[in-house]
């Protein structure tokens, strides 16, 4: 019988401009590595990074508790967490534990859950963090590559990215508040004029040819969003300035990814990706900010490590 399983589930960038909780990129940036063992009785959240372990408060843990109580599962679980996702930066932290968590509860307890219940029960620890349940880094960090989120029911379309296209990411190094999305998530309008509508819509519609046809270009150049990156660019110190210098050096697009403060170029492997991050770099530094940057790739799902 398995006693144990860990999973290891990547990075993710959400929205991709005009995708606001619709579309996710799974990012090979970084990795959550989540170890669960049946134990006799309740949940213990075991791990040594600033993550809460009181497992109502902890993402992962929430998504084991909804499990248990959804299957009536009699045994307990001991969740070992080992933090490879920055926590808050907008790169899908709390979302790799959560589908780390789901995917390995599904096979240590022989669930036979399909995707979409997976990224339910993931979307779950979201709660944790954000306040609210959105699924586009779940789905992401569970499915891999491209996603596509749509709900009321809950149906996630996932699509192969283009093998050349390329991302860099700038991480400032600023304090970001306890409940950064939740606050990030406050300054989100909730009426939108039909025109902005328009333009995010068609850019929308772009991004999801650009993945269908394998064009990295059209992806790129499509990542334009006229209503939250507007609302929410305040909250990071210098990003006009990352922005601009990125489209200076090459970048095709640029914008927040997820709910920041890092800040996401689109590009192709051709292009000069070491020159966007060093323009983001300056960008950053122009406001006094220092930052990391790191040049990445879309990654596969979540996958088994251990049995
Ligand atoms: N779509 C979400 C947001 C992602 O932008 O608030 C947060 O991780």
């Amino acid at each position: 019988m398995v006693k144990s399983v860990t999973i290891k589930a990547p990075s993710s960038t959400a929205n991709l401009g005009p995708g606001f909780d619709v579309f996710g990129l799974a990012l090979n940036a970084f990795y959550d590595q989540v170890k669960i063992t049946k134990k006799k009785k309740g949940i213990k959240i075991i791990t040594s990074d600033l993550i809460p372990s009181n497992p109502q408060k902890n993402t992962a843990g929430l998504v084991a508790k909804n499990i248990i109580k959804r299957f009536r599962i009699k045994d307990g679980v001991e969740i070992k967490i080992k933090k490879g996702v920055p926590v808050g930066f907008g790169m899908g932290s709390s979302a790799a534990s959560a589908a780390a968590t789901a995917v390995a509860m599904n096979k240590l307890f022989n669930l036979n859950l399909d995707s979409n219940s997976l990224i339910k029960f993931a979307g779950m620890g979201e709660k944790a963090s954000a306040g609210t349940v959105h699924y586009d880094n779940v789905a992401a960090s569970i499915l891999g590559g491209f996603v596509i989120v749509r709900t009321n029911p809950l149906d996630v379309i996932k699509i192969d990215p283009p093998k050349d296209l390329a991302l860099c990411i700038a991480i400032p190094k600023i304090a970001v508040p306890a409940k950064k999305t939740k606050v990030s998530r406050s300054v989100v309008p909730s009426k939108i004029k039909i025109s902005d509508s328009i333009i995010n819509l068609a850019n929308a519609a772009a991004i999801v040819t650009g993945f269908m046809k394998k064009d990295s270009i059209l992806i790129g150049k499509s990542i334009i969003d006229v209503i939250v990156e507007p609302a929410r660019q305040h909250l990071i110190p210098g990003f006009s300035r990352v922005k601009k210098n990125a489209l200076n050096a090459g970048a095709l697009g640029v914008t927040i990814s997820g709910a920041g403060p890092s800040v996401i170029a689109f590009a192709t492997s051709s292009s000069n990706l070491k020159k966007i991050s060093a323009s983001m770099t300056r960008g950053f530094a122009s406001s006094n900010k220092k930052s990391e940057t790191i040049i990445c790739k879309p990654s596969n799902g979540a996958r088994i490590i251990k049995k």
